[in-house]
């Protein structure tokens, strides 16, 4: 088992009170005099390590957004966008139906370039700056391609991204393209492009910025410090229980390394760390079976599918790092099926907060884990919403209503909005209203009424 216990030992490779240490065989490195992404001995993840962890307080008056957090991150200042500052939105209708004490929404869609890789790359780009490298790359479902393009332009470096062939929303691609990476389609799923961007980073071809690079996660773990921070302010108490979809796990990871930090420095106690809940989806779910079954590690699942594409992986590399962050919370993991994606993705666009696919899995899984009893009615609970709704703009336009053909006249659209069954009911009620058999032949009535009203003007 990993060990992720953070020691007061400064090791004489640090850098400015900061050092890489492989959480497997306890190693420790200098953090930039070469690039590794592993532990050189035994290939364990390596986690960024600080002599000093600050509290709270030295956070204030520090500005908003992730490098308001400077004082727990690597460098005080990065190549910034700027980053974070994300909405904790209220969801008061849902908070009912899932009957909670109280529900809020971390909706990192908001960020950027739309997702919450964003504050990951103003942390891991600033690093490739340091290290001095050229050419920057990673594997991606998509967001993460997006946020290495945008920061590798604002940088000025080179970018690659890999890609699985027809796997990757729309949104996502045009993002890559736009902000000038070259995206490489690979003939397989996102596990093998990452499989090959190891490879290219392992021969030096290029920098990589996966999750599996430590840095990146530094700067996800702001993603804990502003949930923190904010619930405290609003309910003066922190939440029970963070649920967050889950992918490669780097966000599990980072979360319990933001809490794991805040204890450390005496910020909270360990009884005020939120439980860390997972949610997957039910085609590709590693994470939910190994906490299902006890293992000490993720099985490798070759063939994953689901329409939350962004999470469609079948190999979380984070695992090491965010399975005991689950275990060690209280907090567990839930299989979500594509249905009950779509539905959340529903039920939070009728709150006004567009999700990708991927980024419902949370309140999904939330919405299952009460059914089943797991959650309880008087906890508090964030949802992490991941991925903004237009980076998939096929599944929201999938699952929302379909646009109604009116003609060119005014009466024509009055006579077809005031039709009762078409009319504010469908509207108001959740977009799934119109495609109900219901609503459809309510529609079609509509629309007979229309064309009869039609031909009598003829
Ligand atoms: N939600 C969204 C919208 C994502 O894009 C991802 C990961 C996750 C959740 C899962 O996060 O890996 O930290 O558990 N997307 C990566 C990418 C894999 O390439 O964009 P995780």
């Amino acid at each position: 088992m990993a060990d992720l216990e953070l020691t007061d030992d400064v090791p004489p490779e640090a850098d400015d009170g900061v050092w890489l240490a492989c959480i497997e065989c306890g190693e420790t490195f200098a953090p930039f005099d070469e690039i590794r992404y592993t532990c050189d001995h035994c290939e364990g993840l390596l986690e960024v390590r600080y002599a000093d962890l600050p509290t709270f307080d030295e956070f204030e008056g520090e500005g908003t957004g992730v490098w308001r957090y400077h004082a727990a991150l690597p460098f005080d200042v990065g190549v910034t966008l700027p980053e974070g500052d994300t909405p904790l939105h209220e969801v008061p209708r849902i908070e009912e139906s899932a009957g909670v004490d109280s529900l809020r929404v971390k909706h990192e869609g908001m960020n950027p370039t739309g997702s919450f890789k964003d504050r990951g790359m103003t942390v891991g780009v600033r690093v490739a700056q340091e290290v001095g490298v050229d050419r920057l790359a990673c594997a991606s479902t998509g967001n993460t391609s997006a946020a290495l393009a945008a920061y590798g332009a604002r940088a000025g470096l080179e970018t690659l991204v890999l890609l699985p062939a027809g796997k990757v929303a729309a949104g996502k691609i045009a993002q890559a393209a736009l902000h000038q990476a070259r995206i490489l389609e690979v003939d397989g799923n996102f596990d093998q492009c990452l499989d090959r961007v190891q490879d290219l980073a392992g021969r030096g071809e290029a920098y990589l910025l996966n999750s599996l690079n430590p840095f990146r996660l530094e700067g996800q773990k702001t993603i804990g410090l502003e949930i923190m921070e904010e619930h405290y302010a609003d309910y003066g108490e922190y939440p029970d229980r963070i649920i967050l979809p889950v992918g490669n796990a780097g966000n599990t990871a980072a979360l319990y390394k933001c809490f794991r930090e805040l204890v450390k420095s005496g910020a909270i106690t360990e009884d005020q760390v939120p439980k860390l809940t997972g949610a997957q989806a039910e085609g590709a779910a590693p994470m939910v079976e190994a906490i299902e079954e006890g293992y000490d590690e993720t099985n490798r699942w070759e063939d994953v599918e689901t329409r939350a594409t962004a999470i469609r992986i079948g190999n979380p590399v984070n695992a090491p790092k965010a399975l005991p962050g689950i275990r060690e919370t209280g907090g567990t993991a839930v299989a979500v099926s594509d249905e009950e994606i779509t539905e959340a993705q529903r039920e939070l666009a009728g709150e006004g907060v567009g999700v990708e696919p991927a980024s419902a899995a949370s309140i999904a899984g939330l919405h299952k884990l009460r059914e089943e009893g797991v959650v309880e009615d008087d906890e508090s609970v964030v949802c992490l919403t991941t991925g903004h709704m237009l980076k998939d703009p096929d599944a929201a336009a999938a699952a929302g209503a379909d646009p109604e053909p009116v003609p060119n006249d005014t009466d024509a659209i009055l006579a077809h909005i005031d039709d009762g069954s078409v009319g504010g009911t469908v509207r108001r009620g959740a977009s799934k209203a119109v495609k109900s058999p219901l609503a459809l032949v309510a529609g079609g009535l509509g629309l007979a009424y229309l064309l009869r009203k039609l031909r009598s003007k003829e």
